[in-house]
């Protein structure tokens, strides 16, 4: 049969056509241990996977579950890999795989842009045991190469990244790793296998928080990671000692969010699109970043490489810390919270929500503004929550006058792309 397109796919990948009770839906397989009828068939299974037979059973719960393997067959098929392990968040998908890859006296590249307990992850904690990292500025193909050491085992990058939307040429980055013969890994998190396949450009393994839009309903916590059969056996190996569990209730929550991947996906697109477009030509808005405008540096390479531009919005106001707070707190649709992807749309200020720590000064100079809002569209009307906006807006800065074209100067977008 021909390759089924990703709307068929994200309902029937990876399922088993007869369930249990001849049940439509996958059974939550609610266990801790499973059991075998004698000492023989004991020694069968262990046999099998001493010399890496197929085994059609699990052993234990933190080895494996059948609803887990089920959805894991699902993500695998929608991002084109072989295989995946679905770990009990985001972060555990992201400590998993590098546990698995790296160890000491090695180091990784990491470009900059990225969700900030990655980085920390590796600075703070994989150093404790000999593991460097050399973080370079997003886009600086040179700056990456020149990164590369004889110790460099992996390239990680997340595309689109966090907050700032950038988007990594993946051809230019496999090229690199493959002449240098390292290991890539794309934290995909915000573009869904809907918006982008990384896998099939060659890059090693994909990361996806699935809390975010592969849950899609902000009701779970999980991640995944996905890419050929030997590389997840070995990442699934560390999940086993890590005691990284992903829970056979979240597994059925996770499958069934999938289902509406592709719809939610796509309308969360759409909207954006039309959120970032009507932000960008907002006086109040000193820049809007989002990959579907022009005005954003890897607008060409998201062209070529999405899809789809993702769900995700940001955006820098004319005003200050207390100001972008006010204007958020005028929003009546989007709930103010630290997480994307879900059916609600969430909003933030990203200084407050992933740097309070840090002044001014500080988050200035590692390019955070304290003015920078974060919104993650949900599948609410578009129409609506540009409504919104604009009344927020309007009562954030009464002074403003709407009429005035700034957006021309600040966001070099081409009035043909403006809506
Ligand atoms: C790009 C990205 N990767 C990974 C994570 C971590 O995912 P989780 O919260 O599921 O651990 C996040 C969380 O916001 C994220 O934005």
């Amino acid at each position: 049969m021909t390759k089924l397109n990703l709307s068929t796919q994200v309902v029937h990948a990876g399922e088993k056509r007869d369930k249990a009770y001849h049940a439509i839906t996958n059974p939550i397989v609610q266990t801790s241990t499973y059991t075998f009828r004698n000492t023989q068939a004991m020694v069968d299974y262990m046999e099998a996977r001493l010399w890496g037979e197929p085994v059609d059973r699990e052993e234990y719960g933190r080895y494996g579950n059948p609803t887990v393997t089920t959805v894991e067959a699902k993500l695998a098929a929608l991002d084109n890999g072989e295989a995946a392990c679905l770990c009990s968040s985001g972060m555990a998908a992201i400590t998993t795989t590098l546990f698995s890859l790296l160890s000491a006296g090695g180091h990784i590249v990491m470009t900059n842009d990225c969700y900030r307990r990655t980085r920390q992850f590796v600075t703070k904690f994989l150093s404790r045991y000999g593991v460097e990292m050399t973080q370079v500025p997003m886009g600086d193909y040179e700056a990456l190469e020149a990164a590369i050491r004889p110790n460099t085992k992996v390239i990680m990058s997340e595309s689109p990244t966090n907050p700032y939307l950038r988007v990594v040429d993946l051809e230019k980055l496999v090229a690199i790793a493959k002449k240098h013969k390292v290991k890539t890994i794309i934290d995909s998190t915000f573009a869904t296998p809907i918006n982008q396949r990384p896998l099939e450009y060659g890059v090693d393994f994909v990361i996806h928080s699935a809390t975010k839009y592969l849950g899609g309903h902000n009701d779970l916590l999980a991640g995944v990671v996905i890419g050929s059969d030997y590389m997840i056996a070995t990442i699934k190996e560390t999940k086993g000692l890590l005691g990284d569990v992903s829970d056979p209730h979240t597994a059925y929550l996770l499958l069934r969010g999938l289902k509406t991947l592709e719809l939610r996906v796509k309308r969360q697109n759409e909207s954006a699109d039309k959120i970032a477009h009507f932000l960008a030509k907002h006086p109040a808005v000193r820049r809007a970043y989002y990959p579907g405008l022009v005005s954003h540096p890897d607008y060409e390479i998201a062209i070529e490489q999405m899809s789809g531009f993702g769900g995700v919005v940001s955006f820098e106001l004319e005003t200050d810390l207390a100001g972008a707070g006010h204007f958020i707190d005028q929003m009546t649709i989007p709930y103010i919270g630290p997480s994307l992807g879900g059916v609600e749309s969430l909003i933030e200020q990203v200084a407050i929500t992933s740097y309070y720590e840090l002044s001014t000064e500080e988050r200035t100079a590692i390019g955070i503004s304290d003015s920078l809002v974060r919104l993650a569209v949900g599948i609410e009307s578009a129409d609506d929550l540009i409504a919104d906006l604009a009344q927020a807006l309007d009562k954030a800065f009464p002074e403003v006058p709407l009429e005035q074209p700034h957006y021309q100067a600040v966001n070099h977008l081409e009035p043909a792309l403006v809506y």
